[in-house]
């Protein structure tokens, strides 16, 4: 990966990604919510980490993102800029502590920057959020745009489906024009026709992260427990499983409980004398 170019003892920056961009080279997010998992991912020169508001469902266990809080946030981005010491680390902001304000805004994203030691912002919505991004990137702060699917609006949407298609790509087109605009410095599509992905990448200078978005963006974004199939069951179409890690784990502790049961384990290589 091209990244390697960057100095080992600095933190890739959103111009690294930026540029790497222009290059026309690809580029991996993850998303991460601790410590270790980060540091597993840096080890992998991923160069940018996403403390999703996902973690509502994947570490919370909520059937939604919406109850998660910036208190419950905060302390996952700081484990995960603790773990990825070269990663670019960005930190969602929650439903309801961005939309009511430019200010509102800027002071959730500043409690990420400053208590959480976040590099970057994610907010969700097109034309309705440009002042938040327009006062977030002029007071300093990358933000990172989210359109088409935006989970924070599943109640509006009436479920997890593929926006952007027919006329309200011309829509999707528009906010994305228009957050760029503002000062977006990249920008997530989740859930969009291939095609419509290919038109924004093409259209916009920022780097496009897709999701669900076919392969003509610039980069691609997962979660990382639907990547290494920690999460059982239907997946949405987009994700791809490269391991088991459900049934590896599974395993693991059924053995380890087994012998537990048995008495053996612990034995005597795992006793004291
Ligand atoms: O919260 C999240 O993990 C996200 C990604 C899926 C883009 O927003």
């Amino acid at each position: 990966m091209s990244f390697h170019a960057v100095p080992e003892h600095r933190r890739i920056s959103i111009l690294d990604l930026q540029q790497a961009t222009l290059r026309g080279e690809k580029w991996p997010m993850i998303t991460a919510y601790d410590a270790l998992s980060a540091r597993i991912f840096d080890e992998a020169g991923i160069p940018a980490i996403l403390v999703g508001d996902s973690a509502g469902m994947v570490v919370h266990g909520h059937d939604s993102t919406l109850p998660v809080t910036v208190d419950e946030l905060l302390p996952l981005v700081r484990a995960v800029v603790r773990g990825a010491p070269r990663a670019f680390i960005v930190a969602d902001l929650p439903f309801g502590s961005y939309q009511a304000s430019a200010a509102q805004a800027l002071d959730t994203a500043a409690r990420f920057i400053k208590e959480g030691g976040a590099h970057a912002v994610k907010l969700e919505g097109g034309r309705a959020i440009v002042p938040q991004v327009e006062l977030l990137s002029s007071s300093g702060v990358p933000v990172i745009g989210h359109l088409g699917l935006t989970p924070q609006s599943v109640n509006m949407l009436g479920g997890y489906r593929v926006q952007g298609r027919g006329e309200s790509g011309d829509m999707l087109l528009r906010d994305a024009k228009e957050l760029q605009a503002a000062g977006a410095c990249a920008l997530v599509l989740e859930a969009v026709p291939a095609e419509l992905a290919a038109r924004v990448t093409d259209m916009l200078a920022i780097p496009t992260i897709g999701i669900g978005a076919g392969n003509a963006t610039d980069a691609q974004v997962i979660v990382w427990q639907d990547l290494v199939g920690m999460t059982t069951g239907p997946a949405p179409r987009f994700v791809k499983r490269y391991a088991d890690v459900h049934g590896v784990m599974l395993d693991a502790v059924s053995r380890w409980a087994e012998d537990v049961t048995s008495g053996a384990f612990p034995a005597p290589e795992q006793s004291y004398t």
